[in-house]
């Protein structure tokens, strides 16, 4: 073989151009905006999941099945993952990868500083959810990762910020995020349990 490396990048171009052809056919489908749809598609799929990962814990409570928990890192950490992509296609999509241009918005744009506290919050929570951070912080483990709740109220804060005139589906994670909030207060997971202990013992 002559040119094994040509050859190498040849198998590779053709194997890639569907996916290529894949990529264009899909951001034309996106719309005028294609950078803005994922932008706002990302985002909200991180603010799902991290909801989806706080429901976990009173499912857990209301049907006496530990294997919720088991899902509840993951969700997280897909949550964090999906914030990473949201200010990824926001850098590259929105702002053609220009750091000045997102330090300045970062300045002038309160929303924009709002999002990135909330990133940071999420980036502490993933990077101590592994069971060699639990064994080190002992019972600081529960208390710092109860900083999950204000994270959610700033990633709230956020997307209000950003859709204000059009809050309807605003309302509607809020209202989730406040069901949420409330059945994690001590008197509420009381009578709960109660209610749970009853049915059980029925
Ligand atoms: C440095 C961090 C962040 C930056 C720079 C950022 C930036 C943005 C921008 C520019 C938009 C509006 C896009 C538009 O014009 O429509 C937006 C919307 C949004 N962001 Fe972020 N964001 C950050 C962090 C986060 C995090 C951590 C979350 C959730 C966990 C999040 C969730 C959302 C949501 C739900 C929206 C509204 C999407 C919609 O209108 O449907 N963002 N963000």
């Amino acid at each position: 073989m002559r040119y094994p490396g040509w050859r190498l990048l040849l198998f590779l171009s053709a194997a890639s151009a569907p996916c290529y052809w894949l990529y264009l056919g899909a951001i034309a489908a996106l719309g005028p905006d294609p950078g803005k749809v994922l932008v706002d598609n990302l985002g909200q799929g991180a603010l799902v999941l991290l909801l989806c990962s706080l429901a976990m814990t009173p499912l857990q409570r209301l049907t006496s099945w530990s294997g919720w928990i088991a899902f509840r890192r993951q969700l997280g950490l897909w949550s964090f993952s999906y914030a990473v992509l949201h200010l990824t296609a926001y850098l590259y999509f929105l702002l053609g990868l220009d750091f000045t241009s997102f330090t300045l918005e970062l300045i002038d744009r309160p929303y924009m500083a709002v999002g990135a506290i909330a990133l940071l919050g999420l980036l502490v929570l993933a990077v101590t959810s592994n069971r060699w951070s639990m064994r080190k912080l002992g019972k600081r483990w529960k208390k710092l990762h109860r900083i999950v709740y204000p994270v959610l109220l700033v990633v709230l804060l956020h997307m209000l910020w950003v859709v204000r005139a059009d809050a309807g589906r605003w309302a509607i994670y809020a209202a989730i995020a406040a069901a949420l909030l409330l059945v994690r207060l001590p008197s509420i997971e009381r009578k709960l349990s109660c209610l749970q202990g009853k049915a059980g013992a029925k």
